[in-house]
């Protein structure tokens, strides 16, 4: 988010500030963001800006939230949620997974898919962890996924284990 605070209009050689705000919730680590600043310099009319910050603990809060809290809430769920309503497997994964594993679970920011036992995916994959980006997506949990679609998810990252490089 990116809004310029001091006047919409700057003259040439002077100076504007902009407010730039990073939403830490679900990223640890590193993480770099870009803002594209558009003006009508004729010969820069586009600007990239990098935004870097080193998140501690924006998987946390003190009255220790649940992601599912956050991510199947009113404001996120339309697209964290909804978007894989009725499906499964890939097609489930691609439209709310991959935002944070990869398409590939190579990882998007810090969260690459590690390897392990049916059991033990379906149980991060429903329950998820608390104090963690990883949300419990059973419907016990407070999440939007069917027993079935958590199965599917559960074949779906075996066969991107096998997959992987
Ligand atoms: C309009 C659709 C949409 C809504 C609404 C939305 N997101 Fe996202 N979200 C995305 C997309 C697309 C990505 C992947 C692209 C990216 O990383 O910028 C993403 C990525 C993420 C990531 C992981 C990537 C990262 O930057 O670390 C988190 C965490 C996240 N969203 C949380 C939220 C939360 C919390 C809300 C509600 C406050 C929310 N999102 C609302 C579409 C949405
Ligand atoms: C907002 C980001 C985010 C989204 C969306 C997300 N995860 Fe995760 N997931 C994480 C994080 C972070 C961890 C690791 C938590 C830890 O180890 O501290 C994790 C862990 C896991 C793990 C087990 C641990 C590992 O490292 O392999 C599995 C399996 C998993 N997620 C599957 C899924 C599936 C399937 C979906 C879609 C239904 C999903 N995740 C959606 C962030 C996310």
């Amino acid at each position: 988010m990116a809004g310029l605070v001091s006047s919409n209009t700057v003259a040439p050689g002077e100076t504007g500030r902009l407010d730039v705000r990073i939403d830490p919730i679900g990223k640890k680590g590193k993480v770099t963001k870009t803002v594209a600043v558009y003006s009508d310099d004729a010969a820069e009319p586009k600007q990239i800006l990098q935004v870097k910050a080193d998140v501690r603990h924006g998987t946390r809060s003190a009255s220790g939230l649940r992601m599912e809290k956050v991510l199947f809430s009113a404001r996120c769920k339309s697209c964290h949620a909804d978007a894989g309503r009725g499906q499964k497997g890939k097609t489930l994964y691609e439209a709310i997974c991959a935002f944070c594993h990869g398409v590939r679970g190579e990882g998007v920011s810090t969260h690459p898919l590690r390897e392990g036992t049916d059991a033990w995916a379906r149980n991060w994959i429903a329950v998820g962890k608390p104090g963690t980006a990883m949300a419990g997506y059973s419907k016990k949990q407070g999440g939007p996924l069917e027993a079935a679609q958590i199965e599917s998810l559960v074949d779906h990252i075996k066969s991107l284990s096998r997959r992987r490089d």
